[in-house]
């Protein structure tokens, strides 16, 4: 189980500027759960997730990781447990080394030593196999600078080094959005795939609502530093982009323009991306209140704004 509770973070605090990104967040996650997280900008999203992976430290609150007190420890030691996919492809990688680098020094995250980029033999037919699973082709380019991919190719590259060791959680945020849709589309298969046959809890940042409903097993809305709409299985399941921007009205939130544009290209259903059916948590997940077999969370949560 992953606890994230009562987390407080303020930019510029006692200034003019003061901005109160976190207002007391609680987030806990079981694992296995596959969460969407949507909110209106700035609603404290992308600080969530570096307030978990370390990039940035919470002014209070705690973060355990089964049972494990990780508040205090430095991004790098986080890195142990955390995998994370940014919205630039170029973000996760180093463009100079090549395939084979990249891979290996995620191979080696969190780790205090080994962390140059040399290349055993075994770690390469290691490698082999997870890009041959893409089928992009990757894995007859283990040799070439990563700066020669494509935006795609680079970002499937960054989900296989973000999972080469399966972390304790996987923190995307908004990972596809650079993409155009095909690529977008085929990077999503990539993670349903990767998240659900490794079984990793993971926090999934995304502005596209019906892709917010189509993955995962868990749906949470934030607004203004906090969780104002928790769905789980099958009330998850149930819900409509249009109920969505409903609950977005109710809050006062100003949606951006993609938001409105999956509105737009899908009222109700929410077109696009369709989910191979991995939508559910692995058998791992034993979260009370779970309905039968095949069925995957319990009712649906309002949180106070
Ligand atoms: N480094 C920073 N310095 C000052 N303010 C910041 C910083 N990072 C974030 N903020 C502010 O904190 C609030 C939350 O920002 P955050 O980036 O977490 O929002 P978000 O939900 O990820 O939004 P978006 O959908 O636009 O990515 C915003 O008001 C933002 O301006
Ligand atoms: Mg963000």
């Amino acid at each position: 189980m992953i606890e994230i509770l009562g987390i407080h973070k303020w930019f510029h605090r006692g200034t003019p500027q003061e901005v109160h990104a976190l207002q007391g967040l609680d987030l806990v996650l079981e694992p296995g759960d596959f969460v969407t997280i949507i909110g209106s900008n700035g609603a404290g999203k992308s600080t969530l997730l570096s307030c978990i992976a370390g990039t940035i430290a919470e002014d209070a609150g705690t973060i355990r990781f089964h049972g494990t007190d990780v508040t205090s420890w430095p991004e790098w030691r986080r890195a142990r447990l955390i995998g994370r996919v940014f919205q630039d492809p170029l973000r996760g990688t180093c463009a100079g080394g090549t395939v084979a680098q990249n891979l290996a020094l995620a191979l080696r995250r969190g780790e205090r030593r080994g962390l140059g980029p040399g290349v055993r033999r075994a770690e390469r037919e290691l490698f082999r196999e997870r890009l041959a699973a893409l089928g992009l082709g990757l894995e007859h380019r283990l040799h070439d600078r990563v700066g020669l991919l494509s935006g795609g190719q680079r970002q499937a590259l960054t989900m296989v080094m973000a999972t080469l060791r399966t972390p304790d959680l996987l923190l995307l945020d908004e990972h596809t959005a650079a993409l155009d849709p095909k690529t977008a589309a085929q990077i999503l298969e990539l993670t349903e795939r990767t998240v659900f046959s490794q079984k990793i809890t993971t926090l999934m940042v995304t502005h596209n609502l019906a892709h917010a409903i189509a993955l995962g097993n868990r749906l949470v809305m934030m607004h203004r530093g906090r969780i104002l709409f928790d769905s789980y299985g099958p009330d998850k399941a149930r819900l409509r982009v249009g109920d969505l921007l409903q609950r977005f009205h109710e809050a006062d939130a100003v949606l951006n323009d993609r938001m409105l544009l999956t509105e737009a290209s899908s009222p109700s259903t929410g077109e696009g991306y369709r989910p191979a059916g991995h939508g559910c948590p692995p058998a791992t997940n034993h979260r009370e209140g779970h309905g039968p077999a095949g069925s995957c969370g319990h009712p649906s949560q309002e949180k106070n704004p």
